[in-house]
C-alpha cells in the first residue's frame, strides 16, 4: 500500500520524506489556504522534495476553465497529479486531461456509482472520502469495499484507489485489509500508526537492563 502525505506544509512534507516512507502528497484548495503562501510556489515546492505524485486541485467549475488551469497545474512539475472534483465538468475534464496524458485524481467521490465513473473518465486516482461519511454515521471504508471489489472485475480499470479524508490508524489499517492502493493521510495521522505505548515500555526496559551490563556497541 502506497502511503501519500496529505499537506501542503512544505517543513513537515520534508520531514516526513525524510522517512523514507512517503509515496506521494496530496494538497486540495483548503489546505494550500491554510499554509498563507502561494499556490504555484507551494506545488512546485513539494514537487523538487517528492518524486511521487503531488495533487494540485483546480478551483474553476467548469469543464474548460478546469483544464486550462490543469495544463498550468501540470506544467509545475512532471509529477504533478491534476485534482478535479467529481462533477460533471470534473469528469469531462478528467477526460481530456487524461487523454492528454496528463494525470487526474478525481477528488471528493463519496459513492461507488462516481467511483465507476471516474474510472471510466480515464482517472489515476479516485479519492473515496471516508471520514466525511463516518461524519454523517455512515461507514466510509464500506464504500472502499465496494470499489475496491466492483474495480476488482474489471482488471481494464487501471484507476488506483486512493483512500483520503483518512481521521484515524483504523482507516489505514482497513484500506490495507480491503486492498485499496493508497491512503492519503495528515501527519499527525502518520504518527499514530507508529506511537504504541507498550513499545516505550519494552524499549525503556531493554535499555534499563542493556546499562546494567555496562557493556556498549561502539
Ligand atoms: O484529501 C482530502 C482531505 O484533505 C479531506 O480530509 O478530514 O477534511 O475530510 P477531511
Amino acid at each position: 500500500m502506497k502511503f501519500f502525505i496529505d499537506s501542503a506544509d512544505v517543513e513537515e512534507i520534508q520531514n516526513l520524506t525524510d522517512t523514507g516512507l512517503i509515496d506521494g502528497v496530496t494538497t486540495n484548495p483548503s489546505l494550500i489556504t491554510k499554509t498563507g503562501r502561494n499556490f504555484l510556489t507551494v506545488i512546485e515546492e513539494i514537487c523538487s522534495i517528492v518524486s511521487g505524485p503531488v495533487s494540485a486541485e483546480v478551483t474553476a467549475t467548469d469543464y474548460e476553465t478546469m483544464i486550462r488551469e490543469g495544463e498550468k497545474l501540470s506544467s509545475l512539475g512532471t509529477n504533478v497529479a491534476v485534482k478535479v472534483p467529481l462533477t460533471f465538468d470534473g469528469l469531462k475534464a478528467c477526460k481530456i486531461l487524461s487523454d492528454k496524458k496528463i494525470m487526474v485524481n478525481v477528488t471528493l467521490c463519496f459513492s461507488s456509482s462516481q467511483a465507476i465513473l471516474a474510472a471510466k473518465a480515464g482517472a489515476t486516482f479516485v479519492s473515496p472520502f471516508v471520514g466525511r461519511l463516518d461524519d454523517i454515521a455512515l461507514d466510509g471504508m464500506d464504500l472502499i469495499s465496494d470499489i475496491c471489489e466492483i474495480y476488482s472485475n474489471y482488471p481494464s480499470i487501471k484507476t488506483e484507489v486512493l483512500v483520503a479524508s483518512v481521521r484515524s490508524s483504523k482507516h489505514v489499517t482497513e484500506a490495507g485489509r480491503l486492498g485499496a492502493d493508497i491512503v492519503t493521510i495528515p501527519g499527525q495521522t502518520l504518527r499514530q500508526l507508529y506511537d504504541h505505548p507498550l513499545t516505550d515500555k519494552g524499549l525503556d526496559a531493554f535499555l534499563k537492563d542493556w546499562e546494567k551490563g555496562g557493556q556498549s556497541i561502539l
